[in-house]
């Protein structure tokens, strides 16, 4: 056998997959913890907005299905803990301060389901808004140390919850950069944020770099003041 003749032999390399060819999440339902809020309830009106089933959740039923009547397009209120157990994907979006507590209480309604965690830690002092250093290195690995049933992801932190929240804006002008441990896991994620107009999700490495991006939003917050803007960030040459 010649080595021509091997080469023509050998099994065909597949073909790389193209990292924008993401999967159909349609089907899903998604999930806000601390829903009721500024940030949970513009991510729950775009999404619902673009078609996805969307339950909001709080410490409250009956504030989150307030919530819920006041955004229409079929989202449900119900509290956190029947929120997560009846989501396949569950944004956390309550404050750093109520997190660790939220999560642990939740262990159980959130196994086996895919987290995605938004939250930033911060601290304000009289020069601004600045980045706290979370004991686990950041908001989304210390969700991720607290359930280890879970999927854990990390993304949405850079939105402006103003932007998300009003009707007369039709597309999001951002890439959301979306962290995690799984290949799959984490094309789920760009793909929902893929499902609202203007928006992209972008991979942007493992939960130990998910503190560079919360911390961010300190430095986008200095930018928002200054210009007086909502800003946002695209990641260029993809
Ligand atoms: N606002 C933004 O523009 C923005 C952008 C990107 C990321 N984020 C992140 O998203 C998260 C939510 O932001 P937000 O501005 O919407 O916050 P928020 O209004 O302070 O809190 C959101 C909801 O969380 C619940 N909550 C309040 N304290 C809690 C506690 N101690 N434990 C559990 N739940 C509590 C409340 O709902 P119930 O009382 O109904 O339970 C509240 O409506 C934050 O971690 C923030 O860093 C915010």
């Amino acid at each position: 056998m010649t080595s021509s003749d091997s080469a023509h032999n050998a099994p065909a390399k597949a073909p790389a997959k193209d990292p924008w060819d993401l999967p159909d999440v349609s089907g899903l339902v998604v999930g806000v913890l601390g829903g009721t809020g500024p940030q949970g309830k513009g991510l729950a009106h775009r999404l619902a907005r673009a078609g996805q089933k969307v339950i909001i959740g709080s410490r409250a039923a009956d504030r989150a299905r307030a919530a819920a009547e006041e955004l229409g397009h079929g989202v449900e209120g119900a509290d956190n803990a029947e929120t997560a157990r009846r989501s396949d994907v569950v944004i956390v979006a309550v404050p750093w301060e109520g997190h660790g507590a939220t999560l642990e209480s939740l262990r159980e309604e959130l196994t086996g389901k895919l987290v995605v965690d938004c939250v930033n830690p911060l601290g304000f002092d009289k020069k601004g808004a600045y980045a706290l250093k979370p004991q686990e290195g950041s908001a989304a690995e210390q969700a991720a140390a607290l359930l280890p049933g879970s999927r854990v992801t990390a993304a949405f932190h850079h939105l402006s919850a103003v932007l998300l929240q009003d009707p007369d804006i039709d597309e999001i002008d951002i890439d959301v950069m979306v962290l995690g441990e799984e290949r799959a896991d984490v094309e789920i994620v760009q793909a929902l944020a893929g499902r609202i107009p203007g928006m992209r999700g972008v991979f942007a490495g493992r939960l130990r770099n998910a503190h560079q991006v919360e911390s961010l939003v300190a430095n986008l917050i200095s930018v928002n003041r200054r210009y007086k803007a909502h800003a946002g960030l695209r990641v260029t040459g993809v």
